[in-house]
């Protein structure tokens, strides 16, 4: 360790070592709370950002491995304060998770800023928590190392493996086609999720874990360690142990977050087959760091990484499988060739040393560049009038049939609109549709729900069809899978081209060319936006209208306005 700090240089001694009477007040509070001169004199304090609650099944854990971390803060000479914060629980918060996403990012920064901390640890993994998290210490800039909350172990129903999300969306499609007995349907229920942790499949929590080590922000391997291993609580202690390092070292995210940093992270999303979510969330993380990541670049680096994950929902396994087969640090072994191996991380090594002798042991859950999974990466980009700011498809999910189509569009208005239509026996609609959704968006949701994975008409179910294509501006879970196009911007409810497509109207997707296609007239469509009025926000007062006013679009990461930027802010006063 190359210590760069002296105690008189930290932050917290401008609390804490100084002497006057506010520094009498600090001390004296903490005394009052049973700590003592020596639990604080000269040392680094290490803020323990915990988005743990009782109601986040997938971070029931965390309670506990905050105290792993502070017996390593404390064993490397750090004082460790534990501080919660907004839990975003994925599967209970409504109307979206993604509309709290910025108010963590806001809440981390904010209780990093206004406390006297020296460091961060972060510990989080439900799918927005991670990405949440990052932007807050990002915007920060104090020492920070994030702790994955890790998934949770395989689900299993009648000796079969079951996947979060992903067998829910199956067996709920088979439900209703009558293929399975509600009797089976609450064994699922009951047999799906195993043990705390986060969604074991490649969803948007395993990916931004996966990512946010990619960045260098992560211990190497932590992302892959299942919730539910005794090598979670070790690996805890040891990021406690190495923050406190990273503290006297000075060693700050903007050192780690570089465009090669983020390239690196983009490539592993492509080679994990990971969630269509991380591209909202990369390009945020990126934006806060200084660096215009934008859609083209994922784009452009899907055509060089082809898949090497055999997860689902683009692959087979689950993520318990993946860490026995080696973990991330085996998968990015495995695309060595293709990555930035001098990028900086939080072990104040390289990317190339944190590697170095990773093996792969089953070669069916990791795959090598010579043997993908599939040959390009794990997301298209698409543009065209339809979506003249970008959306997104999953190819690796999608039937193949549906990469080259043209079809008559069946449009809904709204996800009620859109819910009513499809379990009608009477809708005129053909697999070789295209159905629509509008108002899903940022704005339109509000929060953009993951609503992008609509259900297959229930007149369809009947004749075997499974797949589709389906045109959102809203979202999908990183479980699901399909030929849906997502987070098409600008979005229907600003205005956008999706607002005014008439069910009838003909669409055009071509993946290869990377192209979506509304034919419809310029004229027609301008005819069809005069008639238009841009519809009120839905939500009059408080954080709903804040959000409505000051929210992106997907395409710039949906962070607020007034949160972008590098500008220096400055520290808190004491006095
Ligand atoms: Fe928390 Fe999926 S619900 S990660």
């Amino acid at each position: 360790m190359t210590q760069r700090k002296r105690p008189e240089d930290l932050r917290s001694h401008r609390w804490l070592g100084v002497s006057d009477m506010r520094s009498f007040g600090h001390r004296s509070r903490l005394r009052q709370i049973g700590y003592d001169a020596e639990d604080w004199t000269g040392k680094p304090v290490i803020g323990i950002i915990n988005t743990w609650s009782e109601i986040n099944p997938c971070h029931a854990h965390l309670r506990s491995r905050a105290d792993n971390v502070k017996r390593g803060v404390l064993q490397a000479g750090g004082f460790p304060i534990e501080l919660p914060a907004m839990s975003l629980s994925e599967t209970m918060v409504k109307p979206s998770t993604m509309m709290y996403r910025n108010f963590l990012a806001m809440e981390t920064e904010e209780l990093l800023r206004s406390h006297p901390l020296d460091g961060a640890v972060l510990m989080g993994g439900c799918d927005k928590t991670t990405p949440g998290l990052v932007m807050g210490a990002i915007s920060m800039g104090l020492p920070a190392i994030y702790i994955p909350a890790g998934p949770m172990l395989r689900g299993n129903w009648g000796g079969q493996f079951l996947g979060s999300g992903s067998d829910v969306w199956k067996y709920w499609t088979e439900k209703r086609a009558g293929n399975i007995t509600e009797d089976d349907w609450s064994e699922i229920e009951g047999g799906i999720a195993r043990s705390f942790g986060t969604c074991m499949v490649m969803g948007t929590a395993a990916t931004m874990m996966a990512i946010t080590e990619a960045l260098g922000l992560a211990l190497p391997g932590s992302s892959s360690i299942p919730a539910a291993d005794s090598n979670h609580p070790r690996m805890c202690g040891q990021a406690g142990r190495r923050i406190v390092e990273m503290v006297w070292e000075d060693l700050t995210p903007d050192q780690i977050l570089t465009p090669a940093a983020f390239d690196n992270a983009i490539k592993v999303h492509m080679a994990m087959g990971g969630s269509t979510n991380a591209i909202i969330h990369v390009v945020a993380m990126a934006r806060r760091a200084g660096i215009p990541v934008d859609m083209e670049r994922f784009d452009q680096l899907s055509r060089q990484i082809p898949v090497l994950a055999n997860v689902r929902p683009s692959g087979k396994y689950l993520m318990e499988d993946f860490y026995y087969a080696g973990g991330l640090r085996a998968m990015m072994e495995n695309l060595r060739e293709k990555l930035d191996l001098s990028c900086m991380t939080v072990t104040g090594k390289t990317v190339g040393e944190n590697i170095e002798g990773a093996k792969t042991h089953i070669s069916d859950v990791i795959h090598t560049l010579n043997d993908p999974i599939y040959a390009e990466g794990a997301t298209a980009v698409l543009k065209g009038n339809l979506a003249p700011n970008g959306c997104v498809i999953k190819p690796a999910a999608a039937d193949p049939r549906f990469l080259k189509h043209r079809g008559k569009a069946i449009a809904f208005e709204n996800y009620d609109h859109m819910m009513h239509e499809i379990e009608r026996d009477d809708l005129d609609v053909t697999p070789d549709h295209i159905l629509v959704l509008k108002n899903a968006g940022p704005k339109g949701g509000p929060g953009m729900p993951e609503w992008g994975m609509l259900p297959i008409p229930k007149r369809l179910l009947g004749q075997g069809v499974r797949d589709m294509i389906r045109i959102s501006d809203g979202r999908m879970s990183g479980t699901s899978y399909g030929a849906c196009i997502l987070h098409v911007a600008p979005e229907s409810f600003v205005g956008g081209p999706l607002n005014f497509v008439q069910t009838g109207d003909e669409i055009e997707i071509d993946v290869d060319k990377r192209k979506i296609h509304l034919h419809v007239s310029d004229t027609e469509l301008a005819r069809r936006k005069a008639a238009w009025k841009q519809p009120a926000p839905k939500y009059p007062r408080g954080y709903g209208a804040m959000f409505s006013e000051h929210i992106g679009q997907a395409d710039q990461g949906c962070d607020f306005d007034f949160l972008q930027g590098k500008a220096v802010m400055p520290e808190p006063e004491i006095h």
